[in-house]
């Protein structure tokens, strides 16, 4: 039986025992730790960890976008998939609070459904029994699909956080199960049902100055990290927000992230990539990633965004040696 240390972010270190041939995930949920899952299958890369010493056998049955060759040399491993052959000291990416909260399931009614572009919706839903909803700023919901047979997909939360409302901001593909089902059959009244909270991109405290990188609807955690910072106040540090969709029109809620900068140290740039516009700088927000705009300063950095713009942003950061004091990243995984 291995003895397997982990230590949280937060300075809290727990010991767990695990049985032979269980994963660091199974042993920690064993001893009531939530680490941070999703897939629980090598897919995600939610469960993502460090690993400081010992030796572990991680098989082959995940994908590269949950772990790349890269990270794993560097250290990383997935709990979900990871069975220790010794014992081990693990880093948990998340803070111990997190890891104790369980996930809680409910029946909510959407009270509004709102497209803020032909192919963006926004999803504002209410929980039937009347309760507050807490969760992370940043973190993101499981949503029953209704008449799939169970299936659930994973919204981040935009709105804000202890509150008896939850907000969506929703990309409508043209083929897809929740896509299908929000473009013609959602619709208001309707009770669905809800599980939360989950993940591990959440807002941290601001001790640096910090850059937010949103790719389309990856703009979701972003507002409700802001929600959140307006509401607080007392931000020291400045934060950037560099935004980019497809078109002018899937650029979305902007008027709320003017409305941030009234109380926060807070900009934004935008951009487009499929059309010419006039409004906003054309291309990637890869763009900005640059010594020229950036400086030498070290920042925390968070981005959200589908996979291929996550990468990108991640490899331009590395190419131009941008340096980051904190990394924290969501890939909207189809
Ligand atoms: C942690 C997490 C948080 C997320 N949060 C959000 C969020 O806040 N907002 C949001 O909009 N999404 C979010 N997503 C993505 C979301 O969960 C769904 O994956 C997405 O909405 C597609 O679901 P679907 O059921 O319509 O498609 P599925 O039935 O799952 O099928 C996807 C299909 O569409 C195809 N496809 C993929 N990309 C495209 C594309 N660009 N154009 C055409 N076809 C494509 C795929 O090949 C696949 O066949 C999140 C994902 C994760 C993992
Ligand atoms: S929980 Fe998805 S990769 Fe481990």
């Amino acid at each position: 039986m291995a003895t397997i240390a982990l230590n949280f972010e937060d300075g809290y270190t727990r010991i767990i025992k695990g049985r032979a041939g269980d994963t660091v995930a199974n042993a920690a949920f064993g001893a009531k730790i939530n680490i941070p899952l999703d897939c629980n299958d090598g897919v995600c890369g939610t469960c993502k960890c460090r690993v400081r010493s010992g030796s572990f056998d991680m098989g082959d049955n995940y994908i590269e976008d949950a772990i790349t060759d890269q990270e794993i040399a560097q250290g990383f491993a997935l709990a979900c998939q990871m069975v220790p052959q010794s014992d081990m000291v693990i880093d948990i990416l998340a803070s111990s609070a997190v890891c104790k909260v369980k996930n809680e399931t409910f029946a909510a009614t959407i009270q509004k459904k709102e497209f803020l572009s032909t192919e963006i919706v926004k999803l504002t839903m209410k929980a039937v029994d009347g309760r507050k909803i807490t969760y992370l700023p940043g973190q993101y919901a499981h949503i029953e699909i209704p008449h799939s047979g169970g299936k659930t997909r994973c919204f981040s939360f935009s709105g804000v956080t202890g509150t008896d409302t939850l907000e969506f901001i929703i990309r409508i593909l043209p083929d897809g199960l929740s896509s299908n089902y929000l473009r013609t059959h959602a619709h208001e009244g309707e009770t669905l049902s809800i599980t939360l909270p989950f993940g591990r991109f959440y807002l941290r405290d601001i001790t640096a100055p910090t850059l937010f990188f949103a790719g389309g609807t990856g703009i979701a955690p972003f507002l409700a990290m802001l929600e959140r910072l307006h509401t607080t106040g007392g931000v020291k540090h400045p934060i950037h927000l560099f935004y980019g969709a497809t078109t002018d029109e899937n650029l979305v809620e902007l008027a709320r992230l003017d409305a941030f900068k009234s109380k926060l140290p807070f900009q934004y740039q935008t951009c487009v990539s499929n059309e010419k516009s006039e409004k906003h700088a054309q291309g990637f927000v890869t763009q900005w990633i640059d010594k020229k705009v950036l400086g030498t300063t070290a920042y925390d950095m968070y981005i959200c965004g589908p996979p291929p713009m996550v990468d990108a942003v991640k490899k331009s950061i590395q190419m131009e040696g941008i340096h980051s004091i904190h990394f924290y990243e969501e890939k909207f995984m189809t």
